[in-house]
């Protein structure tokens, strides 16, 4: 059974990699590695045994990604990861987020359709929701106006995906992340981020290892228990894990409707204090961090309603935020003996 997975060097995309070898799939990635690093391909192997193929393209070319399926036939399904993903750098610079987000989805959906690939699994993210008005939030609930592009490229994203199966045999599943952090457990993979972190766990570890000088923390002035802002942490384990289970349900044409949404989160709200506490508990450090003002675009709170995951998927994140904060130490650690 060949899966295709975009952007499978990447942070999410490596760990699923790993979960479908693991469970029996012939992987294929494409990766233009834009974010991310051939030798990922050497540490999957390492993890599982298994050597996936590895085509390095980029999705936004049309040409190559209709070659590339007409190169491989018999493909089962996608699972569409490929794409920036930087908030802060989608402001600045919103129409390279739009060109590739959006170019890159189209030509895939235009290969599957010229190949009769029915199945894609899509990454799309809680951010999508913005603030919303009912915690914790479910898949019903209204998408707000989007503050940043990259937010933008999601919802329209999911719309385009929704069109395309109205009109041709397209049939997706929809996962929205929360906040996907941690490692796998052999700390061979994990989130590489290029340059400064904008995301809170990696910016931890690189302070608490002394690349950053200090963590600071976006606002104590919160409606929450401590004052800060309240996300719901997965474990990108648990994450990658959920899109197996979701491939799975695809190829068993177990899904009801053609298009399909859940959400991907443990259903537990932690602020920024309780992930800083967690991480000193586990790693025995003493982070260095400073309060200061809120970050623009910032949601106070959000964590997920997982009932229908849990329920329609049979899928559960395990791992608790010791477990993530663990397994992103490790790997921070590993990192600094490369
Ligand atoms: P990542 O940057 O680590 O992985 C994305 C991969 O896609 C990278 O390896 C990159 O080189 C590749 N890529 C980007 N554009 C490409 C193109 N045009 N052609 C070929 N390859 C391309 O990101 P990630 O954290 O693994 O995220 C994976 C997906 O999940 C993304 O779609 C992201 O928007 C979504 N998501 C991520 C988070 C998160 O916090 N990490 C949360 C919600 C949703
Ligand atoms: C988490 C919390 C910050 C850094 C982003 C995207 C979202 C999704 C996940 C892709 C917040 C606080 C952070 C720091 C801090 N990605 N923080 N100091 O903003 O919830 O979500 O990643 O779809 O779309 O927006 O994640 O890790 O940046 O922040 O205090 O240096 O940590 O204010 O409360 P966020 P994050």
């Amino acid at each position: 059974m060949k899966i295709l997975v975009t952007g499978g060097t990447g942070y999410i995309g490596s760990h699923t990699v790993v979960e479908l070898q693991q469970s029996g799939y012939e992987v294929i990635i494409v990766d233009n590695l834009s974010n991310s690093y051939k030798s990922v391909v050497d540490n999957i192997e390492r993890i599982s045994g298994i050597r996936p193929v590895f085509e390095k393209f980029d999705l936004t070319d049309q040409k190559k990604t209709l070659d590339f399926f007409q190169k491989y036939s018999n493909i089962k399904g996608v699972i569409h990861f490929a794409a920036f993903k930087a908030v802060g750098e989608s402001v600045q610079f919103p129409l390279k987020y739009y060109h590739n987000n959006l170019q890159s989805l189209v030509n895939l959906l235009n290969g599957m359709e010229q190949s009769k690939v029915a199945n894609i699994v899509f990454s799309s993210s809680c951010t999508v929701y913005g603030q919303p008005d009912e915690l914790p939030v479910t898949e019903q609930a209204p998408i707000k106006k989007a503050w940043s592009p990259y937010g933008h490229t999601k919802q329209i994203s999911e719309v385009i995906i929704e069109n395309t199966s109205k009109v041709n045999s397209t049939k997706a599943i929809l996962l929205r992340y929360f906040n996907p952090i941690g490692a796998h457990e052999s700390s061979l993979i994990g989130e590489l981020p290029l340059g400064v972190p904008n995301n809170l766990v990696p910016f931890i570890t690189q302070t608490a290892i002394g690349i950053r000088k200090e963590l600071s923390v976006f606002g104590n002035d919160y409606n929450t228990h401590d004052g800060t802002a309240i996300r719901d942490y997965i474990h990108v384990v648990d994450l990658a894990k959920a899109h197996v289970i979701a491939i799975d349900r695809m190829i068993n044409t177990e899904n009801k409707k053609k298009i399909e949404i859940f959400n991907l989160g443990t259903g537990n709200g932690f602020s920024v204090l309780d992930v800083i506490n967690s991480f000193e508990k586990v790693s025995g450090q003493k982070l260095n961090y400073n309060i200061v003002d809120r970050r623009p675009g910032d949601v106070e709170k959000v964590w997920a309603d997982t009932r229908f995951a849990n329920e329609v998927l049979g899928w559960k994140a395990e791992k608790t935020l010791d477990n993530m904060m663990l397994s992103a130490w490790n790997w921070e650690l590993a990192l600094k003996n490369k």
